[in-house]
C-alpha cells in the first residue's frame, strides 16, 4: 500500500434486509428512498463529497435495481429531452456523473458483511478503501462536510484503518459492535478491544460503531483466514480485531447524524428530519406536522 488516498469505496448491498419486509422481498432495502433518494444514492453521494470515484458494489439476488439506479436510463432520457423538461433530465443525469465508476460484484449468497468485503477485493486490490453501509444514512453537521470526507481527511493523516464511532444508549449494545480505546488526539481513538453487538452488561463501552469504514487491505487476508463467528456469518468485526494484531485500529467520533435506515423507526425518523429540511415540501411539511393532533 503505497499511498493514503482513498480512491475507492465499497458498498455491500447484498443483504436479505430482514428487518424490512415485506417491503424487501422482491426490492432492494437500498432502493427504498428518504423523501425522493434512495438510500443507495445518499451513500454514492457522500463517497463522492469525499473524493472518492471508484464505486464498487457487492450485490446479490433481486438487486438490479441498484444497477439500473447508476446506468443511463435511454427510454427515460429520452422522453424528458423530447418534452423539453431540462431540470429533470439534468436531476437524472446528475445521478452518475461522467467521472464516476460504478463496479458491481456479486456476493453469491449472504455469508455476512465480512465475505461480502471480501467479495471486493479484486476490484479494490491492494490499497486503502471505504465501506459504506448504505442503510445507515449519515448527514453531516450544519452544511459540514459529510461523514465520509471526514474521514478520508483523517486517513489522509495517519494511514491506518479508521472505524466511524458514536456514543449509543447502553440498551441498544447488541445493535452493535461496540469498541473501548484510548484517546490518540482530536476525534481518534486507538481501539484496544472490539465485541460484535454484546449485550448491556458485558459491554465494554458505549461507542457503537457505525456503517462506515476506512480499511487498508491488510483486512482481506484477515478475512480470508478466519472462521466463521456470530450467527455463523463471516463477521467484519472479527477479522478487524485480528488486524488489530499487527496494525493499529483507530476509532473516529464523526461530526454528524446517523439514521439506522435498516430499522423502521430509524428510517421513518429519517423520512421526517429530511422532509422538514427539504426545499421543496420542508415548510408545507412543517404546517403539515403542526397540524396534527397528536
Ligand atoms: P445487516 O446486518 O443490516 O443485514 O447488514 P441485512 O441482511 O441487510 O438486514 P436485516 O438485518 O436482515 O434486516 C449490514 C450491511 O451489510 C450488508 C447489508 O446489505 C447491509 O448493508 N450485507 C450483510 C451484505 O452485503 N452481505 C451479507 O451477507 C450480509
Amino acid at each position: 500500500m503505497s499511498h493514503t488516498r482513498v480512491r475507492k469505496a465499497v458498498f455491500p448491498v447484498a443483504g436479505l434486509g430482514t428487518r424490512f419486509l415485506p417491503a424487501t422481498k422482491a426490492s432492494p432495502k437500498e432502493m427504498l428512498p428518504v423523501v425522493d433518494k434512495p438510500l443507495i444514492q445518499y451513500a454514492v453521494e457522500e463517497a463522492y463529497e469525499a473524493g472518492i470515484r471508484d464505486m464498487v458494489f457487492v450485490t446479490g439476488r433481486s438487486k438490479r435495481a441498484i444497477e439500473d439506479h447508476f446506468d443511463t436510463a435511454y427510454e427515460l432520457e429520452n422522453e424528458l429531452e423530447q418534452a423539453g423538461k431540462q431540470a429533470m433530465l439534468d436531476l437524472v443525469r446528475s445521478i452518475s456523473p461522467a467521472d464516476m465508476n460504478c463496479l458491481f460484484v456479486r456476493q453469491p449468497r449472504s455469508l455476512g458483511l465480512g465475505h461480502a468485503v471480501l467479495c471486493a477485493e479484486p476490484l479494490v486490490g491492494n490499497e486503502p478503501f471505504a465501506v459504506i453501509l448504505a442503510d445507515d444514512l449519515m448527514v453531516g453537521d450544519n452544511g459540514g462536510p459529510g461523514v465520509m470526507a471526514q474521514m478520508t481527511a483523517a486517513f489522509q493523516k495517519q494511514g491506518r484503518s479508521l472505524l466511524a464511532v458514536q456514543e449509543v444508549p447502553l440498551e441498544h449494545t447488541k445493535r452493535y459492535g461496540i469498541v473501548k480505546g484510548e484517546a490518540a488526539g482530536g476525534a481518534l481513538m486507538r481501539i484496544e478491544e472490539i465485541v460484535e453487538k454484546p449485550a448491556p452488561e458485558k459491554a465494554p463501552s458505549r461507542m457503537g460503531v457505525a456503517g462506515r469504514y476506512v480499511l487498508t487491505p491488510a483486512i482481506f487476508d484477515e478475512i480470508r483466514n478466519q472462521p466463521k463467528g456470530v450467527g455463523g456469518e463471516i463477521q467484519l468485526t472479527d477479522a478487524i480485531e485480528r488486524l488489530m494484531a499487527t496494525e493499529a485500529v483507530y476509532a473516529f467520533q464523526y461530526k454528524g447524524k446517523r439514521y439506522d435506515c435498516g430499522s423502521k423507526e430509524g428510517f421513518l425518523q429519517a423520512t421526517v428530519e429530511l422532509a422538514l429540511q427539504h426545499p421543496e415540501v420542508g415548510a408545507s411539511f412543517r404546517d403539515y406536522l403542526k397540524n396534527l393532533s397528536i
